[in-house]
């Protein structure tokens, strides 16, 4: 019997950081996190289930995944195999086997979220592919597994992961903060490169905990920038939020640079970047940076300078294209595309 289900889900960009694990297998974090999932970043993932012997067919833009990218996604595949024995939905140990085919609208691995809104598309068309249905916090739990910060692909608009206590990490799940109608922001993306990054964020997280030593120091201050930050989304605060947000990527990137050796994502064209955003603000416009586990620079800002705020990063050398995003949806089944 052939089952196959095509999800879509969005990308989501951090404005209070995930960064350090307590768990690196279940991938349990040391800090909850809160972001906004973007409606311009979008994964779309077709699953096939095959009761046939044989390996995991995957397909990523068109190319066969390899190396440790395969491992990764075989390894998630894993699970939801797991998942078919333990509902009899498959009851051939090893089977069935995967065919998955994920196609990005924009570049892989370049510090733009590509395994958040990928590994939230993979779990919600793998289960229902695989007939289980999963609630929202249960497929949040299992996008978790993939990478850390798809838990929140799950959910639209503004969005919390909560750490949880639980060792098995049942707890550990998004919940959705703010519906994403119910405020219109804008996040712009500065492209800076689209080559991946050299090295990815699990090991230079781990690296992070290992050796830094301001990293209890970051642990210690995410509490209460995620207090900040649920307040200034409930006041639609964009400035108070905007601020935390640069703020709290400023000293993420501040625990990476005091490893050893340090971890720097930046190139000068990410310090020109941020720089430019603070002209445009001390020029009337509201528009805060954040950055992630690469050079790119993205930008929180109020829809009415997005035009605005577009200019003045394109006009600056480097800036290879702007995205722009506003609020975006969880992620969600869509008919799949006929191949002719
Ligand atoms: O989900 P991962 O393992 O790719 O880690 C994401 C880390 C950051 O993007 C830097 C921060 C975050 O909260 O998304």
């Amino acid at each position: 019997m052939i089952r196959q289900a095509t999800a879509e889900a969005c990308a989501n960009i951090a404005l209070v950081k995930y960064w350090g694990k307590r768990d690196a297998v279940l991938n349990l974090p040391a800090t909850g996190s809160l972001s906004l999932t973007l409606s311009g970043l979008v994964t779309r993932t077709t699953v096939t289930w095959a009761e046939d012997p044989g390996d995991d067919a995957i397909l990523l833009d068109g190319k066969p995944a390899a190396g440790a990218e395969r491992q990764r996604i075989v390894t998630f595949l894993d699970l939801v195999r797991e998942g078919m024995q333990a509902s009899g939905a498959s009851d051939r140990p090893g089977a069935p086997r995967a065919s998955v085919e994920s196609v990005n609208g924009f570049p892989r691995a370049a510090g733009l979220a590509s395994s958040a809104s990928g590994f939230a598309a993979l779990a919600l068309a793998s289960t229902r592919a695989a007939g289980l249905e999963l609630a929202d916090e249960q497929l949040s739990v299992l996008a978790r597994r993939g990478s850390g910060s798809a838990c929140r692909s799950i959910f639209g608009g503004f969005v919390e992961w909560l750490p949880g206590s639980a060792a098995d990490g049942q707890d550990s799940h998004a919940v959705p903060l703010l519906a994403p109608e119910a405020w219109d922001v804008r996040m712009l993306v500065a492209v800076l490169a689209e080559r991946p990054k050299p090295k990815g964020s699990t090991d230079a997280m781990n690296h992070t905990v290992a050796t830094s030593p301001y990293f209890e120091a970051w642990r210690a201050c995410v509490p209460g920038d995620l207090d900040i930050a649920r307040q200034a989304i409930a006041s639609r605060d964009l400035a108070r939020l905007g601020e935390l947000a640069e703020s709290n990527a400023l000293r993420m990137h501040a625990t990476m640079l005091a490893a050893r050796p340090p971890v720097l994502y930046w190139l000068p064209e990410t310090v020109a970047a941020m720089r430019r955003v603070r002209e445009l603000r001390d020029a009337g416009m509201a528009c805060w940076f954040t950055i992630d586990a690469g050079p790119n620079v993205k930008v929180l800002c109020d829809a009415a300078f997005e035009a605005a705020v577009i200019t003045g990063l394109s006009d600056l050398p480097g800036v290879l294209r702007v995205i722009s995003s506003r609020p975006g949806p969880g992620a969600r089944l869509v008919p799949a595309l006929v191949s002719s």
